[in-house]
């Protein structure tokens, strides 16, 4: 078993507002928690962070699938599972590795009630 490694980072906004933490999971198991700006996309707070797994070739864009995310069964029921129809279930569709508690974490947009949020990365996203 691997030693898990846990980064925090991240700090108050510009106005000392704490803000919510999103906890990251890399397939080796390493954890990397970062303050994810509400209203920021969970793929933006890892990018901007330089979390390794969530390379998010498309910007964002709904377009690359290599944001994809884990949600733990806690989180899915909180956030739910991609429209039927949607652009990224069609893209899920496609994904090697798509599990039906599969995100695009460019498609997750933080809200206070997602404070705590663990998204873990599937194998070969790193
Ligand atoms: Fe490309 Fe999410 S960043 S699909």
């Amino acid at each position: 078993m691997l030693a898990a490694e846990t980064r925090r980072l991240g700090g108050p906004d510009a106005q000392g507002r704490t803000m919510p933490k999103v906890t990251y999971v890399e397939y080796n198991g390493n954890e990397h928690i970062v303050e994810v700006p509400l209203g920021t996309s969970v793929m933006r707070g890892a990018v901007d962070n330089n979390v390794p797994g969530i390379d998010a070739d498309c910007g964002g864009e709904c377009a690359c699938a290599t944001c994809h995310v884990y949600l733990g069964p806690e989180w899915l029921a909180k956030i739910g599972t991609p429209a039927e129809g949607s652009q990224e279930a069609s893209m899920l569709s496609f994904a090697a590795v798509a599990q039906p508690n599969s995100r695009l974490s460019c498609q997750i947009t933080m809200t206070p009630d997602l404070d705590g949020l663990v998204v873990s990365m599937p194998e070969g996203q790193h």
